[in-house]
């Protein structure tokens, strides 16, 4: 019977092309258009009528089989097409946990906040609250009230940038004792961090720089006690137990009398620090103090020098550029405690 011979070339051409099909799309659309009603299968089931009754039989079998041959060869195409897909997206899906990964770095202090954070910690260790006062500052804070008239020569001293209404850009930290202690009555012990500008540029000045005063006002206040605080500080800023010290005499309108202090470095060389001294009765009457009761001591340092000094930097310039090569050599700096 012809009719059994073309049943096993369709059924060799079907398996073939069920196991041509790469997606299981295509495997759906082949399916429907090979069992579904339209399709080959369906035509030889249609034919059925025409086969004499002594094959039908056989035929109707043979069919029959080759039906449920091309159903299970469909159903497991199907099985390996899906486990290519899965494994296909868990392979893309993989994370390589061997690879190095994305590293959000962490930036660092700037190295004058570490200075002055370390600075802040060390006074407040000695109980030393902490004020501040504004950038752009009256003539009278700025230096009348510090006893620094017109006309007095030590306006020279700090070439000042003017604003309007002959106010000034601070040209130290020094008006904040005025400001702090004005409304106050002893005992005062405080520091003041800020900004201060001068008209100056050069690898050791700066338009723009830092300065920490500091202020204590009390009864029987003497000089031992101001070298007593300065060396304390200077030793355990610089954590040099034996650091050689100097109180130098000099003049400061606002102190009297005055001091700037050195100390010795490495190679043997005194290096200026700070300035302080007894505040001056003028200045003590200006902040309503009674000069007959109280009296104290004032200093005042440049925190950008003694971030200088303690890292070895030898271009002030470079504290102000923000260089990210200079920036990351403080990374994970953390000189505060002490
Ligand atoms: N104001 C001074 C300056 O800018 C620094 C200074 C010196 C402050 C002596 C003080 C002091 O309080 O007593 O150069």
């Amino acid at each position: 019977m012809n009719e059994l011979n073309d049943l096993d070339i369709i059924l060799q051409d079907a398996l073939k092309l069920v196991t041509s099909v790469t997606s299981i799309n295509e495997l759906d659309l082949t399916k429907t258009s090979t069992l579904g009603k339209s399709g080959k299968i369906n035509a030889l089931m249609q034919n059925l009528k025409n086969i004499s009754n002594n094959d039908k039989k056989t035929y109707g079998a043979k069919i029959n089989h080759l039906k449920t041959t091309i159903e299970n060869a469909f159903l497991s195409r199907r099985e390996e097409l899906s486990s290519y897909a899965l494994t296909k997206k868990i392979t893309e899906e993989t994370i390589d946990v061997t690879l190095d990964g994305n590293h959000n770095k962490l930036g660092s202090l700037h190295p004058v906040s570490i200075t002055l954070n370390r600075m802040l910690n060390i006074f407040g260790q000695m109980g030393f609250d902490i004020a501040d006062g504004p950038e752009i500052e009256t003539d009278y804070y700025n230096f009348k009230a510090l006893n620094i008239p017109d006309n007095h020569p030590a306006r020279a001293m700090q070439d000042t940038f003017y604003t309007e209404n002959n106010n000034v850009l601070r040209t130290h930290t020094s008006p904040i004792q005025i400001r702090y202690t004005e409304n106050k009555t002893p005992p005062i012990k405080v520091i003041a961090p800020g900004r201060v500008y001068r008209v100056d540029m050069d690898a050791t000045h700066s338009p723009m720089f830092h300065q920490l005063e500091g202020l204590w006002i009390d009864k029987n206040i003497s000089f031992a006690n101001l070298k007593g605080v300065i060396v304390e500080f200077l030793r355990k800023f610089f954590n040099k137990e034996d650091l050689q010290i100097r109180f130098r005499a000099s003049f400061f309108p606002f102190t009297e009398p005055s001091a700037e202090v050195d100390i010795l470095s490495n190679d043997n060389k005194w290096l200026e620090v700070l300035g302080c001294g007894m505040v001056h009765p003028e200045v003590l009457k200006n902040m309503n103090i009674d000069v007959n009761e109280y009296n104290g001591f004032a200093f005042g340092m440049g925190i950008d020098r003694f971030t200088m000094l303690r890292y070895d930097i030898q271009d002030l310039r470079l504290m102000f550029e923000n260089d990210i090569d200079f920036l990351n050599q403080f990374s994970g700096k953390n000189e505060v405690d002490i």
